[in-house]
């Protein structure tokens, strides 16, 4: 509905167009210079060239009661469908009742295809073309940009297909993740060392995935991982998914495992956030996400 300015502000220029349309067309019909019986110049009264004259006849009358045909068909048009601002047209036509009959019409045929899935459990979900091939479309709405089309992710974006999880597999869990997001906190715990811990540190962390840089280095590192690191990442560097602490010994990185890399994310922390999707997406559509994303790596 517009406000009552909005809506005479329409009124009064669509009437107006169409009234100066009608004028226009009045008065060019009576502008000539021919007098009553015909006579006089009939012309504008431009002359070029000494002698060249613009002769200014009246439309012929069938191109101009096409005009007039076009101004009926637009007052007939107004009343039918409306667009004088809040006033209706007697079909009783709308733009908000139109989309809201295609979006029921849509939805309804939905319905029955979510319907189907419904009734299915989960691992059946993973393994169905159908619910694959759908979930791959709504992957591609809602999470390809972050995590690539392919789902392979990027830098601080993780890689969906591989079976390195921050925060596990499971239905359920992938479930939660999608619905209500994920915030990855990697602290700052290393304020009191000095540089030289810290890339005693690094190098530890390194020999994790089985890089034999600087086994001297590595062993002062660990003591201090010991104290700092254990608690989120686990004694072998294995992880932990209650918290989405990375694996740090399998050589896959969510941020990368170049020396510089680690000591920026060990020096000034991370926070990686996956945004909730349970406004955005229905739970059927999660659902059928959800088996999208594990048939990747299944
Ligand atoms: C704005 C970017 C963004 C969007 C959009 C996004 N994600 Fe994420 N997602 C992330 C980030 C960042 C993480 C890692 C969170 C962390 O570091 O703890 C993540 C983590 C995940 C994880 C956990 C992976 C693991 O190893 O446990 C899953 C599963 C996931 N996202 C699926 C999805 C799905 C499905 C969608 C679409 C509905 C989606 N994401 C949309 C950024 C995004
Ligand atoms: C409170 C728990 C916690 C502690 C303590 C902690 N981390 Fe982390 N760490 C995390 C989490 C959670 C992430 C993932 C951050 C994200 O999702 O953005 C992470 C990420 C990392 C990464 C990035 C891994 C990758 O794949 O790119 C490295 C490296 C790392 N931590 C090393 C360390 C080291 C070394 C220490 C000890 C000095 C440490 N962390 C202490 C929770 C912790």
């Amino acid at each position: 509905m517009l406000t009552s300015f909005w809506h005479w502000y329409v009124i009064i220029i669509t009437v107006a167009t169409i009234l100066a349309c009608f004028w226009l067309l009045r008065w060019t019909k009576g502008v000539s210079n021919r007098d009553e019986e015909g006579g006089g110049t009939g012309t504008t009264g431009h002359v070029w060239d000494e002698d060249l004259v613009e002769l200014n006849n009246p439309l012929p009358r069938w191109w101009l009661q096409l005009f007039y045909i076009t101004i009926a068909f637009a007052f007939i048009y107004l009343a039918l469908f409306g667009g004088l601002g809040n006033i209706g047209g007697v079909l009783g036509w709308t733009q908000e009742g139109q989309y809201e009959t295609e979006m029921k019409t849509a939805s309804e045929a939905q319905e029955a295809i979510f319907a189907r899935y419904r009734q299915m459990d989960n691992e059946s979900l993973i393994t169905d073309a159908d619910a694959n091939a759908t979930g791959q479309r709504l992957f591609a709405n809602s999470c390809a940009m972050c995590h690539g089309s392919d789902a392979r992710g990027a830098r601080s974006f993780p890689n969906l297909t591989d079976s390195d999880w921050l925060y596990g597999d499971g239905f359920d869990t992938v479930m939660q993740t999608i619905s209500n997001g994920r915030a990855g906190v990697m602290p700052v715990m290393v304020a009191g060392l000095d540089d030289s811990a810290i890339a005693e540190l690094v190098v530890y962390v390194q020999s994790l995935s089985g890089s034999q840089i600087n086994a001297d280095m590595a062993a002062k590192g660990k003591k201090n991982f010991d104290i700092l690191c254990v608690a989120c990442h686990g004694a072998d560097g294995s992880g932990n998914q209650a918290l989405g602490a990375p694996r740090l010994n399998d050589d896959i990185w969510l941020y990368g495992g170049e020396p510089e890399t680690i000591t920026k994310t060990i020096t000034e922390g991370r926070n990686g956030n996956m945004p909730a999707h349970k406004d955005l997406l229905s739970e059927d559509r999660r659902r059928l996400i959800a088996a999208y994303v594990l048939s990747l790596s299944k």
